[in-house]
């Protein structure tokens, strides 16, 4: 007999059961993660095998977090879908989705979301389509912090271009000026999400700093974030907004680890990984330039898709976005 399924509404009450599930799917987030994730969404659905039963269980689940775009709409990012392969290609993916996008249409909000292949097929289907300007968002890796680390600085101190500006750790004071800078260059207000991202998750499994970049007059120009998780031994690289790729690099100079271990990890900082999603547009191109020549590697391209109410303006913005905070949180 096809076991019993349910599409219900969920929330931080869930954590448990939506940490197993994205567990056994591989997925490497851990529960204190799930847990800001979860915090942050404006709306997060479910589906539970057997929902009355003893083995009560959790096979997908997907969510929307709302930020408000400067014309003052709200745009809900929806992000984390996610069905366990044992129940895939049964409707689990379309029930969640349409779930939470028929809430959004109903507030006659605006939705975007990045996609892997297997999920722009299902969001396709709701009449999402790819963003018009540079909807590719690529996925790179490196492998060595450390040796990362030597390579940036051994082209920084051969480069004139990373002297006219500093780059300091963001204070809780600078904090406005970042979150400022992230709504210049995207368009949108993601206070909640940058405060959240740089207070860490509540469990410690994920820390993360911040620099600000100031040019010669002291006035912030950009800034870049990055998450460590010391007990899977990786580091998420973003957003990054930055005036130059140049910029850029020097900003993730200063956020690569110097010490020889990070605290509580038992692994060396050489054998971090580092990842980030680039977004699209002019500088992120040079950037990227930069990152294959210090030895990234792509490890898979999803497409940016919105679903809009009325067209965007999709204005050039300066300074540039040129890293995501996440898929989840654009
Ligand atoms: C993307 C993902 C969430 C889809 O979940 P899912 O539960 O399999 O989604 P659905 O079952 O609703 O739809 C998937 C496919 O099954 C088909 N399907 C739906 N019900 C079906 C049924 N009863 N029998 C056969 N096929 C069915 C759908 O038509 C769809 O086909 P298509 O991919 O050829 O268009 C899932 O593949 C996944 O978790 N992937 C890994 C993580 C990921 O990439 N997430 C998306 C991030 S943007």
């Amino acid at each position: 007999m096809a076991a019993a399924l349910q599409v219900t509404r969920s929330g931080s009450q869930d954590l448990e059961d939506i940490h197993r599930c994205a567990c056994e799917t591989g997925w490497t987030y851990s529960q204190g993660e799930w847990g800001r994730i979860l915090d942050l969404a404006s709306d997060v659905c479910v589906c539970w095998v057997q929902p009355d039963g003893e083995h009560r269980r959790i096979a997908g689940v997907g969510l929307v977090t709302s930020v408000v775009q400067a014309t003052g709409k709200t745009l809900d990012l929806v992000g984390m879908m996610l069905t366990h392969p044992e129940y895939r290609r049964r409707g689990i993916g379309g029930q969640i989705f349409g779930a939470l996008t028929s809430r959004s249409v109903e507030k006659g909000h605006d939705m975007a979301l990045v996609a892997t292949d297997a999920g722009a097929r299902l969001y396709e289907k709701k009449h999402f389509v790819p963003v018009s300007i540079e909807p590719k968002r690529r996925k790179y890796v490196h492998n060595s912090a450390s040796k990362l680390r030597a390579l940036i600085q051994a082209q920084m101190d051969t480069s004139d271009e990373f002297s006219h500006f500093a780059a300091v750790n963001v204070a809780p004071a600078d904090l406005e000026s970042v979150v400022a800078l992230d709504k210049q260059a995207l368009g949108m207000d993601r206070t909640a999400i940058l405060q959240a991202l740089t207070s860490g998750t509540s469990d410690g499994s994920s820390t993360a700093k911040m620099v600000i970049c100031r040019d010669d007059e002291g006035k912030s120009i950009g800034f870049a974030a990055m998450s460590y998780q010391s007990q899977s031994g990786s580091m998420a690289l973003g957003p990054v907004v930055a005036n130059s790729a140049q910029d850029a690099m020097a900003m993730v100079s200063k956020l690569l680890p110097t010490t020889t271990s990070f605290e509580g990890s038992d692994k060396c900082n050489s054998e971090f990984k580092l990842s980030m999603f680039l977004s699209g547009g002019k500088i992120a191109e040079s950037f990227e330039k930069c990152l294959i020549s210090l030895g990234f590697e792509l490890q898979v391209t999803s497409t940016a898709m919105e679903k809009r109410v009325a067209p965007s303006s999709g204005s050039a913005q300066s300074p540039s976005y040129l890293v995501v905070a996440s898929p989840a949180w654009g």
